[in-house]
């Protein structure tokens, strides 16, 4: 990221919110105060889940925010909230995702931070026996083919600026088989991690990291109406976690924050794995 660490609020908007020592953010997990000061970092599918999370997180240690998401209402709320701006875009579209960091460079004088995580699953994907070529198609533009897209027009900006960090959301699958399985979305994921990789390693002598980020399965609205209905498939999930439960929003954007911020400055084409344990367990604790 550029030497300009530290420079308390160069442009940032005034949106830092501070934090008195030790001092909690939601009553629970400690902030590190203004890693972000004077950064601009813009979060694709910012307006929900993981992405709203993050959002906040950065917001709090001092990020001017450009939440980009394709639901309009959501993001705008979210922008408000975090004190930055929103921006309407779909990811797919590659004159969209120009416009986005463009615009954004425009209005805040340029881009450290690129957090590219907006993502789909839909129920059209699953076993490879019933997925149809427009479900796997979809998948694979929304997933992938926006991470190839905000890389390619989104690192530039970076470059001008002397240097940044790249954050990919990929998933967990992307290193284990389920055999619950949603063909597509794994695949996409999996494309999501060696690209990420690539990319640190092409662009690390000239101050760019990128790294991808593996989340385990998260507690979503989604997720938790789905497993409230059909408690059996929350138990066959939830047996296979160490940790014995579904992960929150907020510890994914915790990874987030780090990955971006200066803290991670010897780390680039790693998928770092925030999945309670997931991927390294053969028996679980009773
Ligand atoms: N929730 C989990 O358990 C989990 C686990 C591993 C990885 N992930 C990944 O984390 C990321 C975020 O997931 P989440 O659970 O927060 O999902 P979410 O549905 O809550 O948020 C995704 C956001 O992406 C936006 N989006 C979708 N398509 C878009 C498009 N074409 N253009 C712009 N924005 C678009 C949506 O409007 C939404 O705001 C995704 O990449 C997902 O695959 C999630």
């Amino acid at each position: 990221m550029s030497p300009r660490a530290g420079s308390e609020d160069a442009g940032s908007g005034g949106n830092t919110r501070e934090l008195g020592l030790g001092e909690t953010e939601a009553g629970t997990r400690p902030v590190v105060r203004g890693r972000f000061s004077g950064r601009v970092v813009v979060v694709t599918g910012g307006a929900s889940g993981i992405g709203a999370a993050t959002c906040r997180r950065l917001a709090a240690e001092g990020a001017t925010v450009v939440v980009a998401d394709i639901d309009e209402t959501a993001g705008a709320a979210v922008a408000a909230e975090v004190g930055g701006h929103f921006t309407a875009v779909d990811v797919t579209d590659e004159a969209g995702v120009v416009e986005l960091y463009a615009s954004a460079a425009a209005a805040h004088g340029g881009i450290d931070v690129l957090v590219n995580n907006a993502g789909i699953s839909p129920p059209e994907d699953g076993s490879i026996l019933e997925t149809g070529l427009e479900a796997w198609r979809r998948v694979q533009e929304v997933n992938l083919t926006s991470v190839y897209l905000c890389c390619r027009h989104g690192i530039p900006h970076l470059l001008a600026r002397g240097g940044g960090a790249v954050v990919n959301t990929a998933s967990f699958v992307a290193v284990m088989g389920a055999a619950t399985s949603q063909i597509s979305y794994t695949a996409s994921k999996g494309g999501v991690l060696a690209l990420s990789r690539e990319l640190g390693v092409e662009f690390a002598r000239r101050g760019v990291r990128v790294n991808a980020i593996c989340p385990g399965p998260v507690n979503t609205p989604l997720l938790l109406e789905l497993f409230a209905k059909d408690p059996e498939r929350a138990a066959r999930r939830l047996v296979h976690v160490p940790m014995g439960r579904f992960g929150e929003a907020e510890e994914i954007a915790a990874a987030i924050a780090f990955l971006a911020s200066d803290d991670a400055s010897f780390l680039t084409a790693a998928a770092l794995m925030v999945d309670g344990g997931i991927h390294a367990a053969y028996v679980t604790p009773l």
